[in-house]
């Protein structure tokens, strides 16, 4: 595999996304590659549907930001071709480095991986007919600048397709969790980022995706909005169930630094609300999330 961006472009540890860049390298977020089956399986759904709505076709160049392990850039490499390339950018190394074991795994020539910052790598201008992204955009600490980052790396005729969370409330397959432990934790245990911080939902508000990609350069822009059953577990899982959402969710800092009894009893109260909702088909909840289209 060649490395024509960059095998291991330095990330900043002052610009605006060292907080996150500090984090995706950190031990919290470590199981986004032990775990990475089951993620691409909970989340592979609805990052499908955004790739259907870009819609690549073979020989098209596509550019994968937020890439992690891999998943859609493999997909968009079946679909584009020998003749198209996927660049996929992350800036966590551990990720990247289980997305290159796939790449190398699956024999896809035409894939680049790079450990670069998207808000602020200096990407070929014009260089795509695709910038898409599955839950890897809602995380830069200046996302103006960073959008007109990316809209200068896509050609006059390409269009940018993200997928990113609505609100934490109507993604249950996140919210029940923290409900669930908050009795447990201290108040300031699963700090609550403003609406204008980088985070899972700093993207739910579809006025201020409106306000952030336009004034970015963006055009055209429009929101779908797309429900997703996520299944923690199957039926008779909660601590399964409970086990897994606590290794990928926002209480996974928290676990981390808890005693065994303190842990335990987490992950019982998890398990507790995750039985309540228990049926034939397992443990489903709520995945809610917007599909967003744009042109430059
Ligand atoms: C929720 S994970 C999603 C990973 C992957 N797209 C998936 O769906 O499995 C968010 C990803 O965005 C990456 N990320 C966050 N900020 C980034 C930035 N400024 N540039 C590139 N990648 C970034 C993280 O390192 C992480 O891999």
């Amino acid at each position: 595999m060649e490395d024509e961006v960059s095998s291991n472009e330095p990330t900043s540890d002052d610009g605006p996304n060292a907080r996150m860049v500090r984090y995706w390298n950190s031990s919290a977020t470590a199981p986004w590659v032990t775990l990475q089956d089951r993620l691409d399986a909970l989340l592979g759904p609805a990052g499908d549907a955004a790739i259907r709505e870009a819609n690549p076709k073979s020989a098209e160049h596509v550019l994968d930001v937020g890439c992690g392990c891999g998943g859609s850039t493999l997909e968009f490499a079946r679909l584009v071709g020998k003749l198209g390339h996927v660049t996929g950018v992350d800036i966590s190394d551990q990720m990247l480095a289980r997305a290159r074991e796939r790449v190398v795994e699956k024999g896809f020539a035409q894939v680049t991986l790079a450990v670069a910052d998207a808000g602020s790598f200096a990407f070929e201008p014009a260089g795509f007919d695709h910038i898409y992204s599955r839950l890897g955009i809602m995380f830069f600490g200046a996302p103006v600048a960073a959008f007109d980052n990316l809209r200068s790396a896509l050609k006059t005729s390409g269009r940018m397709t993200f997928l990113c969370c609505r609100t934490a409330a109507e993604n249950t397959y996140i919210s029940t969790a923290v409900q669930a432990a908050r009795p447990l934790l201290p108040n300031d245990a699963v700090p609550i980022p403003g609406p204008d911080e980088p985070g899972m939902f700093s993207l739910a508000n579809p006025s201020r995706v409106q306000d952030i990609l336009g004034r970015a350069g963006f055009r055209q822009i429009e929101l779908r909005r797309h429900d997703e059953r996520m299944r923690l577990g199957g039926p008779g899982e909660a601590i399964e169930a409970a086990n897994f959402s606590l290794q990928f969710g926002p209480l996974t800092r928290v676990l981390n630094d808890l005693k065994p009894a303190a842990r335990e009893a987490l992950i019982s109260a998890v398990a507790n609300a995750y039985r309540q909702i228990d049926g034939p088909e397992g443990i489903v909840l709520q995945g809610a999330f917007w599909i967003v289209t744009a042109r430059p």
